[in-house]
């Protein structure tokens, strides 16, 4: 797919990787554009960032369909092209031993605004759908509609720790409340778990005595303003390809996991 790429981004908050991401593209450090951004969230700063650069936005508020009180007309809600089963069946992100009905609520209340966002989506043809500090868990129902060949892999997630340590809302504050030496950032694809697609790249800093959380935030948001537009690129340029790679334990018994290879 070597050329300029159609890049869409979805954010809660700050948007700060959207704007290193804008940044890069303008720059030409990255071969491609933003072409839309969305959010979950109206008030967030990422979007105000998004229209001085004159990009297309939208909003779909996960709060009024995730709030309890649409428990009742879920079923009438969600999308035609919804099959729980499957999704239960593919999902690892909650256990399986968990309440069924609070799985079937979180799924199907997630369907319900994963199909508002591929609604807007639609308008935009788009090579790769990156997540900059989009703080929604996405399901197996929204994932599979982007990631039509399953081969080839297409929404990029940023995660504020060294993973798969720390997965999660909130990387900074574990690593720092662990009391690690090291912290980081990953890039990597996103799979139907919690932050456990596979790696493309990390970058990490060191925690010394005196940092403060914030610090450590801001050493590690510095880190992400490269990482991220490097990992980007490696897509751009076709560079990236996800593999099956088997390993094998000392006692002789291998196990089998998809990893991220980076062509040279
Ligand atoms: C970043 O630290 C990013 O890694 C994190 O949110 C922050 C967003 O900052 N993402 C997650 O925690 C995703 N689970 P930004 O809005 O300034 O880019």
């Amino acid at each position: 797919m070597a050329g300029n790429i159609r890049i869409v981004a979805l954010i809660s908050g700050a948007g700060s990787n959207l704007q290193a991401i804008i940044d890069a593209c303008e720059s030409g450090q990255i071969n491609g554009s933003v072409v839309f951004v969305g959010s979950d969230n109206a008030e967030a700063d990422g979007l105000n960032r998004a229209k001085k650069h004159g990009i297309s936005t939208f909003v779909v508020d996960y709060q009024a369909v995730v709030a309890p009180s649409r428990a009742p007309s879920l079923e009438a809600l969600v999308p035609k092209d919804f099959v729980l089963e499957r999704v239960l069946a593919s999902q690892h992100v909650i256990s399986a031993c968990s309440n069924r009905d609070k799985l079937v609520r979180y799924f199907c209340t997630r369907a319900i605004a994963e199909a508002a966002l591929l609604k807007e989506m639609a308008a935009y043809p788009f090579d790769l759908l990156v997540l900059a500090g989009f703080m929604r868990v996405l399901t197996p129902y929204f994932i599979d509609r982007i990631n039509i060949d399953p081969s080839r892999p297409r929404i990029m997630n940023i995660h504020p720790a060294l993973l798969p340590s720390f997965p999660g809302v909130d990387g900074y504050a574990d690593t720092y409340r662990y009391g690690c030496k090291v912290g980081g950032c990953t890039v990597h694809f996103v799979d139907y778990g919690e932050d456990t697609g596979p790696i493309i790249g990390q970058k990490a800093f060191e925690i010394e005595a005196g940092d403060t959380l914030e610090i450590v935030r801001e050493k590690g948001l510095r880190l992400e303003w490269e990482l991220y537009p490097a990992c980007i690129q490696l897509f751009a340029e076709d560079r990236l390809s996800v593999v099956s790679k088997t390993y094998t334990l000392q006692d002789g018994t291998t196990f089998k996991r998809k990893v991220v290879k980076i062509f040279r």
